[in-house]
């Protein structure tokens, strides 16, 4: 298992937010996100937000139109949402909670709290061909309740462990990751595919792409931001490096 070659998905939703911060056309997510597939990635990752605050309609008609590699959708639980998802039908969508005051997204969906309301809101995306990914903290009740309402993908939160690494506290995050070593087998020995992500960096992300379980890292704020210093070509293939070489 540990052989299969581990997925990147680059997320382009901080080109959006620099573009944003002018209100023009510049920088274009989309270009960033052709240029990364260009540079390997094998995916890219958008969420469009309800407030829209980085990541426009506009971006999303653009991704479908130009990428060749799956988009992945990252989206609320919403009907508006759901009414764009079945729109477009990209490859995948992600479900992650959303909340106007946060900075980003902090923490799992509460999949078990909504079983009944998100096993309805998912079905019409998978019948429309979506495969549905859950955001989730590595938590066995909120992986039995992503099998249970019919999720095909699930996807932990790097957050709490790369935040206990950014501040030195090196026992929780070893806690965090081993956390997420136990849940990644429990959610693949439920048939679930596993993906991770949030705040991963060149210094965190080899622990978990270790992780023989999962098959796909989406990463999107540390590589745009490395992306200033050497570009983004050698940003994306610096983080494809590092993946690829835990995994050899
Ligand atoms: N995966 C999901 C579900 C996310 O919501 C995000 C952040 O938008 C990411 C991955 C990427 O996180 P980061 O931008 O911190 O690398």
């Amino acid at each position: 298992m540990a052989t299969e070659k581990l997925r990147l998905g680059v997320n382009i939703d901080h080109v959006a937010t620099v573009r944003n911060a002018r209100g023009g056309d510049t920088p274009d997510p989309v270009r960033a996100a052709v240029l990364a597939q260009e540079a390997g990635a094998d995916g890219i990752t958008a969420h469009l937000r309800e407030d829209r605050r980085h990541i426009s309609d506009a971006d999303i008609d653009g991704l479908m139109a130009a990428l060749s590699v799956p988009l992945n959708f990252e989206m609320a639980a919403t009907d508006e949402m759901q009414k764009i998802a079945l729109r477009h039908k990209p490859h995948a969508v992600c479900i992650v909670p959303e909340k106007r005051e946060e900075r980003t997204t902090e923490g799992g969906l509460e999949v078990a709290r909504e079983e009944n309301h998100l096993a309805h809101f998912i079905a019409p995306l998978r019948d429309a061909g979506c495969r549905v990914s859950i955001f989730i903290a590595a938590d066995q009740r909120q992986i039995d309740a992503a099998n249970r309402i019919g999720a095909q993908v699930i996807e932990l939160h790097t957050g709490a462990y790369c935040d206990a690494h950014a501040i030195g506290d090196f026992a929780t995050r070893d806690e965090e990751l081993e956390k997420m070593r136990e849940m990644s087998a429990y959610a693949h020995a439920l048939g679930l595919e596993v993906h991770a992500g949030h705040g991963l960096t060149y210094d965190t992300v080899q622990p978990v792409a270790a992780f023989p379980e999962v098959r796909e890292l989406n990463i999107g704020h540390f590589i745009i931001g490395e992306a200033i210093f050497r570009g983004l070509t050698p940003a994306i293939a610096e983080m494809r490096r590092l993946m690829d070489k835990v995994r050899e």
